[in-house]
């Protein structure tokens, strides 16, 4: 792309950096009925047997669970709970989040730089959304720049992408809640620097921060340097912030509707607030994973059927194992809970995963996610081969052989003893993904209520990006530096083979 073409798309210096409203509902789905429909027939006694559960124990869990609802529905908007407004935001501030897009369109490539609940939520995005070989195809048939989430510090993975870039058709989308982890910094700092010795003064129009509305430095920087800027709300955490600009913006920049990504969510939210556990989803998978995780289920697997939804199961890995992963309760006792979550993908690993799911430890529960329609009817060709083990399969399509073998895994999984339970979404779109992201949150939210954990701080990273500061010698943490130098003088040398 033409120099002079992107200089001109691009307005230098005019940070929009006003903090995000999350206020009153523009739109509300209430009363609708969510898209998307939870089967859990295989977490019961009836189709387990005694490794499941019998509705009179769930019965027992419909108290607990209407509190859980009014807990955390009188906390919405509130301390962390700033998230669940998040689909009723603004008209103005999605326009604004198109018209910045609309811009940062024209580059060829559009690079994220984040981690964790940064980068996450982007991935998910553009895999179920976008065109599942979106950064192959020809620029004339994407229309989109190439979207890439570099949410690594691998060297050789980093220094090698530049490879496939230019300076001059780049944008960059620099995203930190707290402005200042150290991994997303320092490729900052190296893209950044790449950019300016690319395009001169110029390197400021191609980036835009999305961060905290004063803390951290990369909000210093922006309004230092100028840059474009949106704001994470206040109450939204990296693992729910996949509908704050964290998630929009790349959507939007890459073509993805975001009006119907949050009315979807709308839609999830309204269902959620049902304080009867049998007619709320994400209620419903709270209580059953707590219940699993009491009787010794401490693994959540969750295996889509759908190609497109593979970084969702990734995505919803972050959300489940830091938000319940905690050491003490909100009373301070310890309690060391958390179901382990797992991803997994139909249906590649059921040839590498599934043998253990269904003959190995009581420990896990299978949460399938399927879809009705998947944007593609493929036929497997009817030839004739002679072959009886081959022969069976022309005339159908892919479409009926990987729901039959989601089925098929489903079935053998119950046979077996072992709890599954299944989300099915009519067709992947933006507007079932809005639901699918805000019922999978709310589940993590009720979640907390059951266990009584705090589920929106991360201690434990917190811990590690301590950790890593003082080793890197950022000032204000030398007495940690010190710490951890004395353990590891005690570690020479020790217990090492090699
Ligand atoms: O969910 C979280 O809070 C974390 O995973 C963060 O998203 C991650 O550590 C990145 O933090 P930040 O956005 O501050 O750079």
């Amino acid at each position: 792309m033409a120099a002079g073409r992107l200089a001109a798309i691009f307005i230098a210096g005019d940070c929009d950096a006003e903090p995000q409203t999350v206020a009153r509902p523009n739109f509300t789905r209430e009363g609708k009925t969510m898209d998307m429909k939870f089967d859990f027939n295989n977490m019961m006694e009836t189709f387990v047997g005694e490794h499941g559960f019998s509705e009179a124990e769930l019965e027992t869990m419909e108290g607990a669970a209407s509190s859980a609802v009014q807990a955390v529905q009188k906390r919405r908007g509130t301390g962390w709970l700033g998230w669940m407004e998040l689909p009723y935001q603004q008209p103005e501030t999605l326009d604004r989040i198109r018209e910045v897009a609309e811009r940062f369109r024209k580059c060829r490539d559009f690079v994220v730089l984040g981690i964790g609940g940064s980068a996450l939520g982007t991935i998910a995005l553009k895999s179920a959304l976008l065109h599942p070989w979106h950064d192959l195809l020809p620029a004339e048939r994407r229309g989109v720049p190439r979207l890439h989430v570099l949410d690594n510090v691998d060297p050789r993975w980093l220094g090698t992408f530049l490879e496939l870039l230019e300076p001059e058709s780049t944008c960059v989308n620099v995203i930190s809640k707290s402005g200042s982890t150290a991994e997303t910094m320092s490729q900052f700092l190296w893209m950044r620097d790449w950019l300016k010795k690319g395009v001169g003064k110029r390197y400021t129009d191609r980036i835009v921060v999305t961060t905290d509305a004063v803390k951290g430095a990369l909000r210093a920087m922006a309004k230092e340097e100028g840059f474009k800027a949106f704001t994470i709300p206040e109450g939204v955490g990296g693992r729910f912030s996949v509908l704050s600009p964290v998630g929009l913006f790349p959507a939007a920049v890459v073509g993805i509707d975001i009006q119907s990504m949050l009315e979807g969510a709308a839609s999830a939210d309204a269902a959620a607030k049902a304080e009867n556990l049998w007619e709320n989803q994400a209620l419903m998978m709270a209580v059953l994973a707590y219940l699993s995780f009491k009787k010794g289920r401490n693994i959540w697997v969750m295996m889509p059927y759908v190609q497109a939804l593979r970084d969702v199961a990734d995505w919803f890995r972050q959300l489940w194992a830091e938000s319940l992963g905690k050491a003490v309760n909100r009373r301070g006792v310890e309690v060391h809970v958390g179901q382990t979550p797992v991803k997994a993908l139909g249906t590649t690993d059921q040839h590498s995963q599934v043998q253990l799911y269904i003959e190995g430890p009581h420990d896990k529960v299978v949460h399938f996610i399927g879809v009705e329609d998947y944007g593609l009817e493929l036929e497997i060709p009817a030839e004739r081969t002679g072959q009886d083990s081959l022969d069976y399969l022309g005339g159908h399509t892919f479409n009926e052989l990987i729901k039959a073998e989601q089925e098929a895994t489903a079935l053998a999984l119950a046979e077996a003893g072992r709890p599954n339970c299944t989300h099915t979404i009519p067709k992947v779109t933006p507007f079932t993904l809005g639901e699918l992201f805000f019922t999978l949150e709310m589940a993590t939210a009720y979640s907390g209520e059951l266990y009584d954990i705090d589920a929106f701080n991360q201690p434990g990273v917190e811990a590690g990006k301590v950790a890593t500061y003082a080793l890197l010698g950022r000032p204000g943490y030398e007495s940690r530096k010190k710490e951890i130098e004395a353990a590891k003088a005690k570690r020479q040398g020790r217990f090492v083979i090699g």
